[in-house]
């Protein structure tokens, strides 16, 4: 079957459909294709943190009455190391920025709920999903839909949107990608609880035996991580063993950590990954299709969404005949993908135990978390990073001045 639309998408993760919504929104029509079912998207367990600039856009483009009721506003994140726990008070820091828990499922909820509404072709559980002529005007996107149809739809420019295991990336040519990786030797034991979370904000606990995060879905349900090694096997962790170990790590006199029924448990990889450019002809890369950040940081759901704001008003010009917000997409997008991978690897470095680290390393990391939180001027930095820079400004540094940022 031979159709065409504007864009195609590859990809039902919350880049891809944010970006169906944003060019819905400027009139432009998009097919988005999925591999997994709907079922599977909508309850995969993911990041939680949004910063301000992801509220404010979910928000403008009318995406946000359940992230603006159920979302918890938080103004600030504890450090915990060398037997205490010290609050950096992001509100203060920053003249009033906060960030705001709501895990990536809901707002892949929210996002797929509303483009079914608006009568958006979304199509889930799809296979054999290619993308072709894409240095043409017209690449192809062809794939099986669900009930074994092969369709093969013409497109103005197609979105990558497809994560670090798609099919986008590796179809650009040999050659054309220039990448940067670091793999990191731990990884993270991630659980969700049926417990009410025993703090306000979230705690990230530098520990002898490696790094811990309490954090939170709700108000009645926590999520927590232990590192680990890369190849734990998640068998060797019942859940009383994970319990005492995430109350050794974050022990502290007069507080208790509340235990509850595990809902969840698996383990997540550490890596930092960039592709540059994040775009081949007609075809454009965003979100974990074009880089990966370490979670300790919280930036990942953030920059798939930066990404795609940047994208949508992109797409929107070289439809109209304008091709140069879509020639600076990647230098526009990469300096937030850089300072968020940057972030993301000093938080990460800065908190957890490097198998075989000596003292020398743990002295500089608790050198490095004591001046974080005793120096306004390292709390600010810390802040400004942890609550991210407005995607407006990124919006408008489309045409960036000769040798500007
Ligand atoms: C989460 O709630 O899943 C979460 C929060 C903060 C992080 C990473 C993950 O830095």
């Amino acid at each position: 079957m031979r159709t065409r639309t504007q864009v195609g998408i590859v990809g039902g993760g919350p880049a891809g459909l944010l970006l169906s919504h944003l060019l819905a929104i400027r009139g432009i029509d998009s097919v988005l294709i999925e591999i997994r079912s709907r079922e599977y998207c909508e309850a995969r367990q993911r990041a939680g943190v949004l910063e301000d600039g992801s509220v404010a856009l979910l928000r403008s483009a009318g995406l946000a009455d359940r992230l603006d009721r159920q979302g918890l506003v938080h103004g600030g994140i504890y450090l915990q190391f060398d037997g205490q726990r010290r609050h950096v008070d992001f509100r203060d820091l920053t003249g009033g920025r906060t960030v705001t828990v709501y895990a990536q499922t809901e707002v892949v909820k929210d996002l797929i709920a509303r483009r079914l509404a608006d009568g958006g072709a979304l199509e889930f559980s799809v296979t054999d999903t290619e993308v072709a002529d894409l240095d043409t005007d017209q690449p192809l996107l062809r794939y099986t839909d669900s009930a074994g149809n092969r369709h093969e739809v013409a497109c103005d420019a197609i979105a990558g949107c497809d994560g670090f295991h798609g099919i986008c990336r590796p179809s650009i040519p040999a050659g054309v990608l220039t990448t940067w990786e670091r793999d990191y030797p731990y990884a993270w034991l991630g659980i969700l609880a049926d417990v009410a979370p025993s703090t306000d904000e979230l705690i990230y606990a530098h520990h002898p035996h490696g790094f811990a995060l309490h954090s939170l879905r709700s108000l009645s349900t926590s999520r927590l991580y232990l590192q680990v090694s890369p190849d734990e096997d998640i068998g060797e962790w019942p859940d009383e063993r994970i319990w005492a170990e995430l109350a050794h790590r974050f022990e502290l006199p007069g507080w208790t950590l509340k235990q509850g029924p595990v809902l969840d448990k698996s383990i997540t990889p550490m890596r930092s990954f960039v592709a540059a450019p994040m775009r081949y002809g007609r075809l454009f890369l965003a979100g974990d299709a074009a880089h990966i950040v370490p979670p300790t940081g919280a930036k990942g759901l953030n920059l798939a969404l930066a990404d795609v704001a940047v994208l949508a008003s992109a797409l929107d010009a070289l439809l109209h005949g304008d091709d140069q917000p879509a020639a600076v997409y990647s230098a526009t997008c990469l300096q937030r993908v850089w300072r968020s991978t940057h972030f993301s690897w000093w938080m990460t470095t800065m908190l957890h135990r490097s198998p075989g680290a000596d003292q020398m390393e743990t002295q500089l990391q608790l050198s490095q978390l004591r001046y974080v939180v005793s120096s306004r001027a390292a709390a600010t930095s810390l802040a400004e990073n942890y609550t991210g820079f407005p995607v407006e400004l990124t919006v408008e540094s489309r045409q960036p001045a000769q040798g500007a940022r």
